[in-house]
């Protein structure tokens, strides 16, 4: 029997107000659902490669399939092989698209993140994590305009993750605080990251720099002691909410009314549309779900999830086809 590798790659919220391009979160919600893309391997019939797009969100990606990101994955792992001498089996990569496009959800990292994997696990893993992780933000760089993990991170190691992208370390686990809810939500519009990046400042002033770089300081040593309190005053966004929340209808709106029910912060998911808001009680989130679903959601494709840090990250599991 032909074996069939299937990698689930969970979305994910970057920035989170605090940590503009360094912090990004893995979700997994309460009700265990599953929120992320997946992307199975096996064997192709007839032909060097073979895509085939299902789920959800299928018809919001090109038709054309030299177009799908997963093209461009098979493309980069190939290259990979060949440089380490191996050889290329004919695959066939099915994605169930389950996350929304230019959501804030890190839509775009779950699909190469769970690519990779799954070539990568086709082929009997001849790139180790370090490599995957430096394709997968390759990958992820050519849909967005940059190479940036905050999403490709999380979404590869699970939990809280700093980008630091020095030497051979591209990010390190931040403990987040295990008793909060995060409300996730998908307004059901579309912005591009590319398009909320060119609207942000080229620089800022000192006194911006300098409140972030305090901001995120005092939030990693927050985390790392474990100091809710602490934590909880760093999630104001200098660098992008200012510019980014008029792409974002109601924002404001939203953001308010996550104040009248004591959220410990609400805030952009990555680059929008997205947003977060984080809560000490489950009733005090399911509110805030509950408002989100009436006043926030603007068609079909939106939704709402409580959710919790997804702690383990893309995982992939193998099956007989
Ligand atoms: N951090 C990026 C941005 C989005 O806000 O532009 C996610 O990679």
């Amino acid at each position: 029997m032909a074996k069939v590798y299937k990698a689930y790659a969970p979305a994910s919220a970057a920035n989170l107000s605090v940590g503009f391009d360094l912090l990004g979160m893995a979700l997994a919600p309460i009700d265990g659902s599953s929120l992320g893309d997946t992307v199975s391997a096996s064997l192709a019939q007839n032909q060097e490669i073979e895509i085939i797009v299902e789920g959800k969100y299928k018809d919001k990606l090109p038709s054309d399939i030299k177009k799908n990101i997963l093209y461009d994955a098979y493309l980069l792992f190939k290259q990979e092989l060949a440089k380490r001498n191996l050889s290329y089996k004919p695959t066939k990569l099915v994605l169930d698209k389950a996350l929304p496009v230019c959501s804030g959800l890190g839509s775009s990292a779950a699909s190469v993140v769970a690519a990779v994997m799954a070539l990568n696990a086709y082929h009997d893993k001849p790139l180790n994590s370090h490599e995957e992780l430096m394709l997968m933000g390759k990958l992820e760089g050519k849909i967005s305009g940059a190479i940036h993990y905050d999403n490709v991170a999380p979404c590869y190691f699970g939990g809280l993750q700093l980008v630091v992208d020095e030497g051979d370390t591209i990010s390190c686990n931040l403990n987040f605080f295990d008793n909060l809810y995060i409300v996730s939500s998908f307004p059901g519009i579309k912005v591009s990251t590319s398009q909320a990046r060119s609207i942000l400042p080229a620089q800022y002033t000192r006194s911006d720099a300098i409140a972030y770089a305090r901001r995120l300081a005092m939030f990693v040593h927050a985390c790392h002691t474990q100091n809710e309190a602490l934590a909880t005053q760093c999630f104001v966004d200098v660098i992008a909410e200012p510019y980014r929340a008029k792409l974002i209808p109601n924002f404001d709106r939203v953001k308010e009314h996550g104040v009248g029910l004591n959220a410990v912060a609400t805030g952009i998911s990555g680059s929008g549309s997205s947003i977060f808001s984080i809560y000490r009680d489950l009733d005090s989130a399911k509110a805030m779900k509950e408002y989100l679903e009436r006043n926030f959601i603007a068609n079909a494709d939106g939704f709402v999830n409580i959710c919790k840090v997804d702690k383990l990250g893309a995982r992939v599991s193998e099956q007989e086809e």
